[in-house]
């Protein structure tokens, strides 16, 4: 019985005292191991290299030539992506642009899965209650797609017929209040393209959508056989970049970097190279002809 009990005791002990080590070591590892991970990577890396430059991810979606579009291989290309990368430039940064289709974009750019939004996107007072938008980087309106022999004159022509559009732009919501919110003569599409190419096969009648994707459309595609139409009763519209609401640091950064390309001629050049020198108000200009 006592032997028993001695033998009891000093394994209870010897249990409590390994508990006591393991407990210690338990106690002491985390601190010991912390600084020894971080201490050498440390100074290495403030040192010897800067850290890595953050990599902003750019949503666009790269169905709007000339503004934004994919080329042979895949990249995006456009008057958006030079202007965009002129200003990152001037600010130091670094983009990669993701094509992101246009039904999604608001809300990836919400959820953090893109850092900012270069895509034609129209600064409206909406818009604005959810993102913060740059200064306006182009000009531009809404214009009217129809085939050659259309009648369609003006704007209000298209009350009583099939209008394509691209879902949720700005020409979407003109086309909505003309023909009213429950109109089954609304045909919305994922891209303009697909709008136009929907006007060329006769399913709609009328295209609206931005003043230079719709000439860039009629002037590359003269099998088409369209013609546009312009009418004062739309607003003029401005493109700016979109960030997420609240981020005045990034803001801030390309709407320096903007305002330098504008000053030292950059952004001259750019547009030269889309619309002409000569024309630097082609889009506005034809859409008020
Ligand atoms: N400017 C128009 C808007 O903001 C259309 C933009 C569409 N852009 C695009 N890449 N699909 O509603």
């Amino acid at each position: 019985m006592t032997s028993m009990t001695t033998r009891r005791f000093l394994k209870t002990a010897s249990m409590m005292f390994a508990g006591l080590v393991l407990a210690a070591c338990g106690k002491q590892e985390p601190p010991a191991a912390a600084p020894a991970a971080s201490a050498p990577a440390e100074p290495a890396s403030a040192a010897a290299a800067p850290a890595p430059a953050k990599v902003y991810a750019v949503g666009t979606d790269a169905a709007y030539a000339p503004f934004e579009s994919q080329n042979e291989k895949g990249e995006i290309v456009g008057l958006t992506v030079d202007v965009l990368s002129a200003v990152a430039q001037k600010a130091g940064i670094e983009l990669k642009f993701v094509n992101t289709p246009w039904e999604g974009i608001f809300n990836a750019l919400a959820q953090g899965d893109r850092d900012l939004l270069a895509s034609s996107i129209t600064i409206t007072d909406e818009r604005k209650q959810t993102m913060d938008f740059t200064n306006p980087y182009f000009d531009a309106v809404q214009l009217i797609a129809v085939k050659a022999n259309s009648k369609v004159a003006k704007f209000d022509d298209l009350k009583k017929l099939k209008v394509g559009v691209q879902t949720g732009t700005t020409g979407d919501e003109a086309v909505t209040k003309l023909l009213g919110k429950n109109s089954t003569s609304i045909k919305r599409f994922e891209s303009t393209p697909l709008a136009l190419k929907e006007l060329e096969a006769g399913g709609v009648d009328a295209v609206v959508a931005d003043n230079g994707v719709v000439i860039n459309y009629v002037t590359n595609n003269p099998d088409a056989k369209f013609k546009t139409v312009s009418d004062k009763a739309f607003v003029p519209e401005q493109y700016g970049f979109a960030v997420k609401k609240g981020n005045a640091e990034l803001l801030e950064k390309l709407n320096k970097g903007l305002a330098d390309i504008k000053a030292d001629g950059t952004y001259d050049k750019i547009y030269a190279k889309y619309f002409g020198a000569a024309a630097a108000a082609a889009p506005a200009e034809a859409a008020s002809k």
